[in-house]
């Protein structure tokens, strides 16, 4: 495995997350109980996510919303099954320090009903407690969906994305049959891929090449996907490696290939990171850095952000180390350091001496944040949007599922490939202070509206099910296949409700 999953994904062992702080409670300001506002997936039953959440917007008597944080521990929140003696919850209270709040919580037993309470200083809020009438299935049941338009309407899908239209729209057919012969012809033996079958809700899978770690990602978001839903029965390739792979113009024959990151010059068809698909998938579990506990973790408030550039990774593409060179030029302006070296020789004398890892939540002490290419797409975006600070995006061949949709000046700040016009636009936000405060505000935006759970589980499930149209031949379990096993969940089994009706789609 390659040690980018490890630099973010596990390693921040020693995240504060939790730090308790002073409530920064507004003087002589009163809260309303009837008119805090509630909303999100989280209070609907047939929203099944690993971990659940929804929003909480405090509300003054006046009716206006706060625009900071009344203290972490404002408002109480419950979950209750009344027919359960106890309930296997786990709930979170984050605090946004925006005036609002994200409450999360990780079942690990499917329930009847459910009651949610929220409590502000004992008393009710808004519509509480919210009744979800379940059954209420938790994520490791195996209890899909049978109808893939039911679920989408639940889950309050979009009706497209550009991305997975645009992706598509280079195939006019797909056949697996032919695809099954000519992809491992092509790339079976120099890139590590995995060949995958659906087939009445099961996943089989072959892989190609050597290096196929990466394999646990794709297995994850496909048996967590048919748990909650019927998959159309499909054939595909995904490709475990950095890099794009289908160079070929699309005038010649190509092929559909499945990939993390996509690029300008290459036609693969893109799907969220891996990165950020486990962080979804093991929020409030194996991971302590997802979309959801940075929004709780941003920092100070803007004013109190340092106006210094900041960044830190590994030497995993040249412009890295002219940022950092540029850096100690210019340490007014940026900090910039590394944290490892991995591909380039360590020259202290050039780059600087190593320094100590720093926690992702702490980069929210700066303004600015610098993204940069790594090996391809720097998987960080996400994140670095859900902050509070302003990005500043080197503009880039490589993208992720949804660079498309952000635009340069609204959502971030955009820099040249080259990185020659970065100190000019330091300065630029440094001299327009609220229209970079906005541009942050609005890339914070995008990340709670496109980036969470549900989002990208409803762009893997229309993915799906529109490249399943294009197909022109039967899926078939291959020669060579293993099925992929659900996990076991004998502790708290599941009991589903659901009819398996397999012509309905
Ligand atoms: C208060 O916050 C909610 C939730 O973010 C928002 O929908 C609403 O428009 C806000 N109301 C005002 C008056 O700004
Ligand atoms: C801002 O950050 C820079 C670089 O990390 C540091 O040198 C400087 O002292 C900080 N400024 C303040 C006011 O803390
Ligand atoms: C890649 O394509 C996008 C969209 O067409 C463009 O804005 C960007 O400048 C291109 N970047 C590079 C480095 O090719």
């Amino acid at each position: 495995m390659s040690p980018r999953l490890f630099s973010w994904l596990l390693l921040p062992c020693c995240l504060d997350m939790f730090r308790h702080e002073l409530p920064g409670a507004q003087a002589g300001l009163v809260l309303s109980a009837a008119k805090t506002l509630v909303w999100g997936p989280g209070l609907e039953a047939n929203i099944v996510l690993p971990a659940r959440f929804f929003y909480i917007q405090a509300v003054d008597s006046s009716g206006k919303n706060l625009t900071k944080s009344p203290g972490e521990n404002t408002f109480e929140v419950k979950i209750v099954s009344p027919v359960e003696q106890f309930t296997r919850i786990w709930i979170q209270v984050l605090d946004r320090k925006d005036g609002s709040f994200l409450v999360r919580y990780r079942m690990y037993a499917t329930y009847t009903d459910l009651h949610i309470h929220i409590l502000l200083k004992n008393k009710h809020i808004a519509k509480s407690p919210f009744i979800l009438k379940g059954p209420v299935y938790h994520e490791g049941c195996d209890c899909p969906q049978p109808s893939g338009s039911v679920w989408e309407a639940h889950m309050h899908c979009p009706e497209s994305f550009p991305q997975i239209d645009r992706d598509l729209s280079l195939f006019t057919s797909v056949n697996p049959d032919r695809n099954a012969q000519e992809i491992p012809q092509r790339f079976g033996q120099r890139q590590s891929l995995c060949h995958y079958t659906i087939k009445d809700d099961k996943v089989y899978v072959k892989t190609f090449g050597e290096h196929v770690g990466f394999r646990i990602f794709m297995d994850a978001i496909l048996l967590s996907l048919i748990r909650k839903v019927r998959l159309p029965d499909m054939e595909f390739f995904v490709n475990l490696g950095d890099w794009p792979l289908e160079k070929r113009k699309p005038t010649d024959k190509i092929h559909p290939i499945f990939s993390w990151c996509g690029s300008n010059n290459t036609r693969d068809i893109v799907m969220p990171t891996y990165d950020l698909t486990e962080s979804v998938l093991e929020t409030m579990g194996r991971v302590s850095l997802d979309m959801m506990s940075v929004q709780a973790n941003s920092g100070p408030p803007w004013s109190e952000k340092n106006a210094t550039a900041f960044w830190r990774g590994r030497d995993s593409r040249q412009e890295r180390l002219e940022l950092v060179k540029l850096s100690r030029a210019h340490p007014d302006m940026i900090d910039a350091a590394f944290t490892n070296f991995f591909f380039f020789k360590h020259d202290e004398g050039l780059y600087g001496p190593l320094v100590k890892h720093v926690s992702f939540f702490d980069f929210f002490k700066y303004k600015y944040q610098i993204n940069i290419d790594g090996t391809v797409a720097a998987y960080r975006l996400p994140y670095l949007l859900a902050g509070d600070s302003v990005v500043l995006k080197q503009d880039s061949g490589y993208y992720e599922h949804f660079y498309n949709e952000l635009q340069p000046w609204e959502h971030y700040i955009p820099i040249r490939a080259d990185l020659g016009d970065l100190l000019e636009k330091i300065q630029w936000a440094r001299d327009h202070d609220e229209e970079a405060k906005k541009i942050a505000l609005m890339g914070q935006q995008f990340a709670r509206n496109h980036l969470m759970g549900d989002s990208i589980f409803c762009y893997y499930y229309k993915l799906f099910k529109e490249y399943a149209k294009l197909q022109v031949t039967e899926p078939m379990v291959r020669k060579g296949m293993e099925l992929v096993e659900q996990p076991t969940d004998d502790l708290f089994p599941c009991s589903c409700q659901r009819k398996r009706a397999k012509d309905e789609l």
